[in-house]
Protein backbone atom coordinates (compact mmCIF):
# COMPACT_ATOMS: atom_id res chain seq x y z
CA UNK A 1 0.00 0.00 0.00
CA UNK A 2 1.47 2.96 -1.41
CA UNK A 3 3.00 5.35 1.71
CA UNK A 4 2.01 2.64 3.91
CA UNK A 5 3.88 -0.28 3.46
CA UNK A 6 8.04 -1.15 2.97
CA UNK A 7 10.07 -3.51 3.57
CA UNK A 8 9.94 -3.27 7.09
CA UNK A 9 6.35 -3.47 7.22
CA UNK A 10 6.93 -6.78 5.43
CA UNK A 11 9.56 -8.48 7.28
CA UNK A 12 7.41 -7.50 10.71
CA UNK A 13 4.42 -9.29 8.96
CA UNK A 14 6.36 -12.14 8.33
CA UNK A 15 7.06 -12.72 12.01
CA UNK A 16 3.36 -12.72 12.57
CA UNK A 17 2.28 -15.26 9.69
CA UNK A 18 4.54 -17.50 7.38
CA UNK A 19 1.67 -18.52 4.94
CA UNK A 20 -0.04 -15.22 4.49
CA UNK A 21 1.41 -14.14 0.42
CA UNK A 22 2.68 -10.42 1.11
CA UNK A 23 2.17 -7.84 -1.43
CA UNK A 24 4.71 -4.99 -2.16
CA UNK A 25 3.46 -1.71 -2.58
CA UNK A 26 2.39 -0.45 -6.44
CA UNK A 27 5.99 0.10 -7.92
CA UNK A 28 6.07 1.63 -11.95
CA UNK A 29 7.89 0.53 -14.47
CA UNK A 30 9.63 3.58 -14.44
CA UNK A 31 10.99 3.60 -11.64
CA UNK A 32 11.43 -0.21 -11.92
CA UNK A 33 13.84 0.29 -15.20
CA UNK A 34 15.36 3.70 -14.38
CA UNK A 35 15.19 4.70 -10.38
CA UNK A 36 16.86 3.48 -7.27
CA UNK A 37 16.54 -0.07 -7.73
CA UNK A 38 18.57 -0.98 -4.83
CA UNK A 39 16.41 1.18 -3.11
CA UNK A 40 12.70 0.33 -4.34
CA UNK A 41 13.13 -3.49 -4.89
CA UNK A 42 15.22 -4.67 -2.06
CA UNK A 43 13.23 -7.42 0.47
CA UNK A 44 14.81 -9.53 3.31
CA UNK A 45 15.22 -13.37 2.20
CA UNK A 46 12.83 -13.59 5.29
CA UNK A 47 9.79 -12.02 3.49
CA UNK A 48 9.04 -15.16 1.29
CA UNK A 49 6.84 -15.33 -0.19
CA UNK A 50 6.83 -12.24 -1.38
CA UNK A 51 5.03 -10.69 -4.81
CA UNK A 52 6.05 -7.50 -6.19
CA UNK A 53 3.31 -4.94 -7.48
CA UNK A 54 4.18 -3.18 -11.03
CA UNK A 55 2.32 -0.52 -12.30
CA UNK A 56 2.64 -0.01 -15.66
CA UNK A 57 1.01 -0.36 -19.64
CA UNK A 58 3.64 -0.42 -21.50
CA UNK A 59 3.68 -4.45 -22.50
CA UNK A 60 7.69 -4.38 -22.94
CA UNK A 61 8.70 -2.13 -20.55
CA UNK A 62 6.43 -4.25 -18.35
CA UNK A 63 7.98 -7.19 -18.95
CA UNK A 64 11.42 -5.92 -18.95
CA UNK A 65 10.81 -4.43 -15.46
CA UNK A 66 9.28 -8.43 -14.15
CA UNK A 67 12.10 -9.89 -15.52
CA UNK A 68 14.46 -7.63 -13.14
CA UNK A 69 12.08 -8.20 -10.24
CA UNK A 70 11.82 -12.17 -10.72
CA UNK A 71 15.99 -12.31 -11.28
CA UNK A 72 15.73 -10.06 -7.88
CA UNK A 73 14.00 -13.18 -6.36
CA UNK A 74 10.48 -11.82 -6.25
CA UNK A 75 8.06 -15.05 -5.90
CA UNK A 76 5.25 -13.61 -8.29
CA UNK A 77 4.51 -10.31 -10.12
CA UNK A 78 1.22 -8.77 -10.12
CA UNK A 79 0.32 -5.97 -12.41
CA UNK A 80 -1.77 -2.86 -10.92
CA UNK A 81 -5.34 -2.68 -12.79
CA UNK A 82 -6.92 -0.94 -9.90
CA UNK A 83 -5.24 2.76 -8.42
CA UNK A 84 -7.58 5.11 -9.76
CA UNK A 85 -5.10 8.33 -8.43
CA UNK A 86 -4.78 11.22 -11.07
CA UNK A 87 -0.95 10.44 -11.40
CA UNK A 88 -1.75 6.72 -12.52
CA UNK A 89 -4.48 8.14 -14.71
CA UNK A 90 -2.02 10.49 -16.64
CA UNK A 91 0.56 7.51 -17.02
CA UNK A 92 -2.58 5.60 -18.44
CA UNK A 93 -2.54 2.36 -15.70
CA UNK A 94 -3.91 1.75 -12.91
CA UNK A 95 -7.53 1.49 -12.57
CA UNK A 96 -8.36 3.17 -15.83
CA UNK A 97 -6.75 -0.10 -17.73
CA UNK A 98 -10.47 -1.65 -16.70
CA UNK A 99 -11.64 -0.15 -20.13
CA UNK A 100 -8.64 -1.75 -21.70
CA UNK A 101 -8.90 -5.14 -21.27
CA UNK A 102 -7.22 -6.42 -24.61
CA UNK A 103 -3.95 -4.14 -23.33
CA UNK A 104 -4.36 -5.50 -19.95
CA UNK A 105 -3.75 -8.62 -21.92
CA UNK A 106 -0.93 -7.91 -23.72
CA UNK A 107 0.77 -7.17 -20.72
CA UNK A 108 0.21 -10.32 -18.94
CA UNK A 109 1.14 -12.18 -21.80
CA UNK A 110 4.48 -10.12 -22.23
CA UNK A 111 5.01 -10.82 -18.47
CA UNK A 112 4.50 -14.57 -18.44
CA UNK A 113 6.88 -14.54 -21.64
CA UNK A 114 9.55 -12.32 -19.71
CA UNK A 115 9.80 -14.63 -16.42
CA UNK A 116 8.78 -18.40 -15.64
CA UNK A 117 7.10 -17.01 -12.40
CA UNK A 118 3.25 -16.61 -11.46
CA UNK A 119 2.06 -13.06 -12.84
CA UNK A 120 -1.11 -12.12 -11.29
CA UNK A 121 -4.08 -9.13 -12.12
CA UNK A 122 -5.59 -6.84 -9.36
CA UNK A 123 -8.40 -4.78 -10.36
CA UNK A 124 -11.63 -3.63 -9.59
CA UNK A 125 -15.09 -4.50 -10.82
CA UNK A 126 -15.38 -1.77 -12.97
CA UNK A 127 -14.84 2.19 -13.21
CA UNK A 128 -17.36 4.66 -13.88
CA UNK A 129 -20.34 4.03 -16.05
CA UNK A 130 -19.24 0.55 -16.76
CA UNK A 131 -21.26 -1.97 -15.93
CA UNK A 132 -19.56 -4.94 -13.49
CA UNK A 133 -20.54 -7.41 -15.40
CA UNK A 134 -19.54 -6.85 -18.74
CA UNK A 135 -15.98 -5.07 -17.27
CA UNK A 136 -15.22 -7.91 -15.02
CA UNK A 137 -15.83 -10.37 -17.49
CA UNK A 138 -14.63 -8.93 -20.33
CA UNK A 139 -10.89 -8.49 -18.42
CA UNK A 140 -10.87 -11.50 -16.58
CA UNK A 141 -11.43 -13.42 -19.83
CA UNK A 142 -8.65 -11.43 -22.03
CA UNK A 143 -6.23 -11.87 -18.94
CA UNK A 144 -6.87 -15.79 -18.71
CA UNK A 145 -6.22 -16.47 -22.55
CA UNK A 146 -2.99 -14.58 -21.42
CA UNK A 147 -2.18 -16.93 -19.09
CA UNK A 148 -2.66 -15.02 -15.93
CA UNK A 149 -2.40 -17.19 -12.60
CA UNK A 150 -4.70 -15.41 -10.43
CA UNK A 151 -7.02 -12.61 -10.52
CA UNK A 152 -7.70 -10.48 -7.07
CA UNK A 153 -10.78 -8.25 -7.22
CA UNK A 154 -10.99 -5.42 -5.21
CA UNK A 155 -15.00 -6.08 -5.00
CA UNK A 156 -15.93 -1.91 -5.84
CA UNK A 157 -16.07 0.26 -8.67
CA UNK A 158 -13.25 3.14 -8.93
CA UNK A 159 -14.69 6.34 -9.96
CA UNK A 160 -12.27 8.16 -11.84
CA UNK A 161 -13.72 11.44 -12.14
CA UNK A 162 -14.71 13.08 -9.20
CA UNK A 163 -13.49 10.93 -6.23
CA UNK A 164 -10.13 11.09 -4.14
CA UNK A 165 -8.38 7.81 -3.95
CA UNK A 166 -9.29 7.26 -0.50
CA UNK A 167 -12.59 8.27 -1.35
CA UNK A 168 -12.24 5.53 -3.72
CA UNK A 169 -11.39 3.03 -1.24
CA UNK A 170 -14.57 3.88 0.81
CA UNK A 171 -17.68 5.34 -1.09
CA UNK A 172 -18.39 2.92 -4.39
CA UNK A 173 -20.52 0.11 -2.91
CA UNK A 174 -19.01 -3.37 -2.53
CA UNK A 175 -20.51 -5.68 -4.52
CA UNK A 176 -18.61 -9.01 -3.14
CA UNK A 177 -21.31 -11.34 -4.99
CA UNK A 178 -19.78 -10.12 -8.47
CA UNK A 179 -16.94 -11.40 -7.14
CA UNK A 180 -18.32 -14.97 -6.22
CA UNK A 181 -20.08 -15.02 -9.45
CA UNK A 182 -16.64 -14.45 -11.68
CA UNK A 183 -15.26 -17.23 -9.82
CA UNK A 184 -18.70 -19.64 -10.72
CA UNK A 185 -18.76 -18.58 -14.02
CA UNK A 186 -14.81 -19.27 -14.46
CA UNK A 187 -14.13 -22.28 -11.88
CA UNK A 188 -10.68 -22.82 -13.08
CA UNK A 189 -9.82 -19.40 -12.74
CA UNK A 190 -8.09 -18.31 -9.10
CA UNK A 191 -10.17 -15.45 -7.65
CA UNK A 192 -8.93 -13.45 -4.60
CA UNK A 193 -11.49 -11.43 -3.25
CA UNK A 194 -10.95 -7.58 -1.63
CA UNK A 195 -12.18 -4.67 0.05
CA UNK A 196 -13.70 -3.94 3.14
CA UNK A 197 -12.54 -7.12 5.05
CA UNK A 198 -12.32 -6.85 8.36
CA UNK A 199 -11.39 -9.59 10.49
CA UNK A 200 -10.29 -13.50 9.39
CA UNK A 201 -13.88 -15.06 10.19
CA UNK A 202 -15.04 -12.85 7.68
CA UNK A 203 -12.11 -13.87 5.60
CA UNK A 204 -13.58 -17.71 6.07
CA UNK A 205 -17.11 -17.33 4.80
CA UNK A 206 -15.83 -15.48 1.62
CA UNK A 207 -13.52 -18.12 1.05
CA UNK A 208 -16.74 -20.57 1.01
CA UNK A 209 -16.71 -18.60 -2.67
CA UNK A 210 -13.56 -17.43 -3.69
CA UNK A 211 -10.10 -19.18 -3.74
CA UNK A 212 -8.57 -16.38 -1.28
CA UNK A 213 -8.93 -13.25 0.44
CA UNK A 214 -6.69 -10.02 0.22
CA UNK A 215 -6.43 -7.81 3.32
CA UNK A 216 -5.78 -4.58 2.87
CA UNK A 217 -6.02 -1.86 5.47
CA UNK A 218 -6.89 -4.53 8.28
CA UNK A 219 -3.73 -6.13 7.66
CA UNK A 220 -1.74 -2.88 8.60
CA UNK A 221 -3.86 -1.25 11.09
CA UNK A 222 -4.77 -4.13 13.35
CA UNK A 223 -1.33 -6.31 12.45
CA UNK A 224 -2.21 -8.56 15.52
CA UNK A 225 -5.37 -10.09 13.70
CA UNK A 226 -2.22 -11.84 11.27
CA UNK A 227 -0.81 -14.13 14.05
CA UNK A 228 -4.15 -16.07 13.50
CA UNK A 229 -3.55 -16.58 10.11
CA UNK A 230 -1.31 -19.75 10.17
CA UNK A 231 -3.85 -21.60 12.43
CA UNK A 232 -7.53 -19.93 11.40
CA UNK A 233 -6.94 -20.52 7.69
CA UNK A 234 -4.05 -23.09 7.06
CA UNK A 235 -4.26 -24.95 10.08
CA UNK A 236 -1.01 -24.57 11.22
CA UNK A 237 0.94 -23.20 14.35
CA UNK A 238 1.01 -19.12 14.56
CA UNK A 239 5.13 -18.31 14.18
CA UNK A 240 4.75 -17.26 17.37
CA UNK A 241 3.12 -17.69 20.62
CA UNK A 242 1.82 -14.03 21.52
CA UNK A 243 2.04 -10.29 19.31
CA UNK A 244 5.34 -9.67 22.35
CA UNK A 245 6.79 -12.35 21.87
CA UNK A 246 6.96 -11.75 17.50
CA UNK A 247 7.83 -8.26 18.86
CA UNK A 248 10.82 -8.89 20.51
CA UNK A 249 11.54 -10.86 17.54
CA UNK A 250 11.81 -7.62 15.93
CA UNK A 251 14.57 -6.31 17.93
CA UNK A 252 17.56 -8.13 16.37
CA UNK A 253 16.29 -6.66 12.32
CA UNK A 254 15.79 -3.46 14.28
CA UNK A 255 19.73 -3.54 15.69
CA UNK A 256 20.52 -4.30 12.10
CA UNK A 257 18.78 -2.10 10.47
CA UNK A 258 19.44 1.22 12.94
CA UNK A 259 23.13 0.39 12.43
CA UNK A 260 23.30 0.71 8.58
CA UNK A 261 21.36 4.05 9.06
CA UNK A 262 17.57 3.44 9.14
CA UNK A 263 15.45 5.64 11.48
CA UNK A 264 13.67 3.74 14.64
CA UNK A 265 10.97 5.12 13.55
CA UNK A 266 10.63 3.48 9.66
CA UNK A 267 10.73 0.34 11.36
CA UNK A 268 8.45 0.87 14.63
CA UNK A 269 5.50 3.01 12.54
CA UNK A 270 4.59 0.14 11.33
CA UNK A 271 4.22 -2.00 14.79
CA UNK A 272 1.97 0.92 16.62
CA UNK A 273 -1.29 -1.31 16.51
CA UNK A 274 0.51 -4.19 17.14
CA UNK A 275 -1.51 -4.89 20.35
CA UNK A 276 -5.41 -5.06 21.04
CA UNK A 277 -7.22 -5.16 24.39
CA UNK A 278 -4.09 -5.96 26.05
CA UNK A 279 -3.22 -4.15 29.02
CA UNK A 280 -0.30 -1.68 28.19
CA UNK A 281 -0.98 -1.33 24.64
CA UNK A 282 -1.38 2.09 24.74
CA UNK A 283 1.45 3.05 26.82
CA UNK A 284 3.28 0.94 24.59
CA UNK A 285 2.33 3.28 21.42
CA UNK A 286 3.01 6.37 23.10
CA UNK A 287 6.25 5.80 24.42
CA UNK A 288 7.38 4.51 20.53
CA UNK A 289 5.47 8.07 19.13
CA UNK A 290 7.75 9.94 21.49
CA UNK A 291 10.59 8.08 21.35
CA UNK A 292 11.26 6.20 18.35
CA UNK A 293 11.80 10.05 16.28
CA UNK A 294 14.27 11.14 18.43
CA UNK A 295 17.53 11.68 17.05
CA UNK A 296 19.38 8.47 17.97
CA UNK A 297 16.96 6.24 18.85
CA UNK A 298 18.21 2.86 19.14
CA UNK A 299 16.68 -0.42 19.69
CA UNK A 300 16.51 -0.37 23.42
CA UNK A 301 13.39 2.32 22.78
CA UNK A 302 11.61 -0.56 21.04
CA UNK A 303 12.12 -2.96 24.42
CA UNK A 304 11.11 0.19 27.00
CA UNK A 305 8.04 0.24 24.71
CA UNK A 306 7.36 -3.59 24.99
CA UNK A 307 8.51 -3.74 28.84
CA UNK A 308 5.20 -1.75 29.39
CA UNK A 309 2.67 -3.78 27.95
CA UNK A 310 1.94 -7.19 29.22
CA UNK A 311 2.59 -10.71 27.49
CA UNK A 312 -0.15 -12.72 26.45
CA UNK A 313 -0.74 -15.65 24.27
CA UNK A 314 -2.60 -15.27 20.92
CA UNK A 315 -4.62 -18.08 21.85
CA UNK A 316 -6.80 -16.20 24.48
CA UNK A 317 -10.52 -14.84 22.83
CA UNK A 318 -9.22 -11.40 22.13
CA UNK A 319 -7.20 -12.89 19.08
CA UNK A 320 -9.41 -14.94 17.25
CA UNK A 321 -9.51 -12.13 15.14
C1 LIG B 1 -2.72 3.95 1.89
C2 LIG B 1 -3.16 2.95 0.86
C3 LIG B 1 -2.34 2.67 -0.21
C4 LIG B 1 -2.72 1.71 -1.16
N1 LIG B 1 -1.85 1.40 -2.15
C5 LIG B 1 -2.15 0.38 -2.99
C6 LIG B 1 -1.21 -0.09 -3.94
O1 LIG B 1 -0.07 0.37 -4.01
N2 LIG B 1 -1.60 -1.09 -4.78
C7 LIG B 1 -2.85 -1.67 -4.70
O2 LIG B 1 -3.15 -2.59 -5.45
N3 LIG B 1 -3.75 -1.24 -3.81
C8 LIG B 1 -3.43 -0.24 -2.95
N4 LIG B 1 -4.34 0.16 -2.02
C9 LIG B 1 -5.67 -0.47 -2.00
C10 LIG B 1 -5.69 -1.72 -1.15
O3 LIG B 1 -4.78 -2.68 -1.64
C11 LIG B 1 -7.09 -2.35 -1.12
O4 LIG B 1 -7.44 -2.74 -2.43
C12 LIG B 1 -8.15 -1.41 -0.59
O5 LIG B 1 -7.70 -0.68 0.53
C13 LIG B 1 -9.41 -2.20 -0.22
O6 LIG B 1 -9.09 -3.27 0.64
P1 LIG B 1 -9.17 -3.17 2.26
O7 LIG B 1 -10.58 -2.74 2.58
O8 LIG B 1 -8.83 -4.56 2.75
O9 LIG B 1 -8.17 -2.14 2.67
C14 LIG B 1 -3.97 1.08 -1.05
C15 LIG B 1 -4.80 1.35 0.04
C16 LIG B 1 -4.40 2.27 1.00
C17 LIG B 1 -5.30 2.52 2.19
Amino acid sequence: MMDWTDRHCRFFHRLLTRRALIYTEMITTGAVLHGDRARLLAFDPAEHPVVVQLGGSDPQALARSARTCADLGYDEINLNVGCPSDRVQDGRFGACLMAEPVLVGDCVAAMKAATGIPVTVKCRIGVDDQDPEAALDALARTVMAAGVDALIVHARKAWLDGLSPKENRDVPPLDYERVYRLKRTYPHLEVVINGGIATLSDALGHLAHVDGVMLGRAAYQEPWRLLAVDRAIFGETPPFASAHAAARALIPYIEREVARGTRLSAITRHVLGLFHAVPGARAFRRHLAIEAVKPGASAAVMADALALVLDRPADLPHIAA
